[in-house]
């Protein structure tokens, strides 16, 4: 071949290669039958079509359509340059992707954030007639982190006057320069009714800083809060700020993401519960232990919708279904991670203190195939109770109410087992007061020393004798809602072959089986 042919071919494939790494999602390189059909694939959560995602971002609900925006890197499978992926969905249920909506420019690639409407055109980047949808987000500028500066995350914002199809950048960016502070991120900005104003609720390194802005575009610092309460084993990150209502009281709660120092290590999401006043927020949850919204290994940097509707009223929730310990290493090939299913929040009183339960949202039970229900009965010894195999989609939920002695010592549980043996097992241990999920031999789990164990959470249950578990099992992943969502435990696991057989078992005679259901769930692909 003559040099000059070469260099031709070169620069065509080099070409080649530019598009390919600026061609946005849906993935060409892939056939219709074989998407989201690939090993390991969430079945009905959401994951990308292709590449690399993290945290959910910029959540409202505007015209019918639930968006969700998320971070996302389109030329690989580990976490790099991010931009925000763009996704809605209609029914909680089934999502349809839609090209990126945000990509890094000078000002440094996007982090996370929110999105706002803006009803009233406060900031002008709208009309009355049309108001724009505002996203606030951070850019991080890696090249200013090179130089060892500690400035290199600020905020911004960008507006769309089309239901979020398209973007365009302030011109003004950044909105909030930095003041100083190394992890300086993730705004989540709400309309705060009494004070008519804007709040951001932003994670600055070991804390919250609040700010408020009149026109999403000036912000004024009004406290900040968190340094010396909660849980500080990491980084404060992805923060959400929201009214829930408690006996017809209204109390405010704050979520804060770590990263380390979760509950069974790596990344989790603690909150708090108590007022705010347009100005600061007041924890009013006692004691000094963190209250996690999930005690398990797979749910970060959670937040909430925005926008939904006052008749419907609910809060609902999604979390990156991962963990910064092994994000980058789970074994997927063409895309890597899912969201949890979305989740309503809904706040109790618990003693003197608040407690957040979790629980499916209801529009999942649209998931539902076949059920069939449990006889009662002793819980012990291995039941097989899925007759109805389904070698391709082992995909189901399982509501099981186990009643037990309280004064016998026992261990109880379900076990999931696929083909190959491979076992995910989850029960409580009434000694211990602990409720685990054990993903030791639960198929691939050498990609990093942090993923296989047995992972505990106390838990003090609210009927004595009594123990509900509500699970929802996908290809890779557990999601045990316990007692209504006042503990939740959300596990990834990568068995080689799905989880074909379901079986109770229990270290003692005594515990039986009180009410049960089992319903096969459709794929939402
Ligand atoms: C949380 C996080 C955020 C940051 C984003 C970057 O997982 O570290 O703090 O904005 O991921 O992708």
């Amino acid at each position: 071949m003559s040099l000059r042919k070469i260099l031709i071919s070169s620069s065509y494939i080099a070409a080649l290669f530019f598009f390919a790494c600026t061609t946005p999602s849906p993935d060409q390189s892939i056939s219709e039958e074989m998407r989201y059909t690939e090993q390991y694939r969430p079945q009905f959560h959401f994951s990308p079509d292709s590449m690399w995602m993290n945290d959910p971002n910029g959540m409202v609900y505007y015209e019918g359509e639930y968006h969700l925006f998320y971070q996302f890197h389109p030329h690989s499978t580990v976490w790099g340059p991010m931009h925000w992926g763009h996704a809605i969905t209609r029914d909680l249920v089934h999502w349809e992707h839609l090209p990126i909506a945000l990509y890094p420019d000078s000002l440094g690639t996007i982090f996370s954030g929110s999105a706002v409407i803006d009803w009233s055109n406060s900031s002008g980047l709208g009309s009355s007639e049309n108001p724009p949808l505002v996203a606030i987000f951070t850019h991080h500028n890696q090249s200013l982190a090179d130089t060892g500066s500690d400035l290199f995350q600020y905020q911004s914002i960008a507006y769309s006057l089309d239901k979020g199809r398209s973007w365009a950048k302030y011109p003004g960016n950044p909105v909030l320069p930095n003041p100083g502070i190394r992890d300086f991120r993730d705004p989540k900005v709400s309309w705060y009714a009494e004070g008519e104003k804007w709040i951001m609720t932003l994670a600055a390194h070991d804390r919250i800083m609040f700010y408020s802005s009149p026109d999403l575009i000036d912000w004024t610092l009004e406290s900040e809060f968190g340094a010396l309460t909660g849980a500080h084993g990491g980084v404060w990150e992805c923060p959400d700020l929201f009214p829930l209502d408690v006996e017809g009281e209204e109390k405010w709660v704050l979520l804060v993401s770590i990263n380390p120092g979760g509950p069974n290590g790596g990344s989790a999401t603690q909150y708090f519960v108590g007022e705010f006043d347009g100005k600061h927020f007041h924890n009013e949850n006692p004691g000094t232990d963190a209250l996690w919204i999930d005690h398990g290994k797979d749910n970060y940097a959670g937040v909430t919708w925005s926008y939904i509707p006052e008749v419907d009223g609910r809060r609902l929730f999604l979390g990156w279904m991962s963990n910064w310990q092994y994000a980058n290493q789970v074994p997927t090939e063409r895309w890597r991670s899912a969201m949890t299913l979305p989740r309503e929040l809904l706040l109790e009183r618990d003693g003197k203190g608040y407690l957040i339960r979790s629980v499916p949202a209801v529009e999942t039970e649209k998931l539902r195939g076949e059920g069939i229900r449990l006889e009662p009965g002793p819980a012990k010894g291995s039941l097989d109770l899925w007759p109805i195999k389904d070698r391709a989609y082992p995909l189901y939920e399982i509501d099981l109410v186990f009643e037990y002695d309280p004064s016998d010592e026992a261990e109880f549980g379900i076990v999931l087992e696929s083909e190959k043996q491979e076992q995910l097992i989850a029960g409580f241990n009434t000694r211990t007061r602990q409720v685990f999920v054990d993903r030791k031999a639960s198929g691939k789990t050498d990609f990093s020393e942090h993923f296989p164990g047995i992972h505990t959470a106390s838990y003090q249950v609210s009927r004595e004798g009594e123990i509900r578990f509500h699970a929802f099992i996908d290809l890779s992943s557990l999601e045990l809602f316990v007692d209504r969502g006042a503990l939740v435990m959300t596990e990834l696991c990568f068995p080689e072959s799905g989880f074909e057989h379901i079986q109770l078992y229990s270290s003692q005679e005594s515990v039986k089986l009180k009410t049960g259901a089992i319903y096969r769930l459709k794929r939402s692909w």
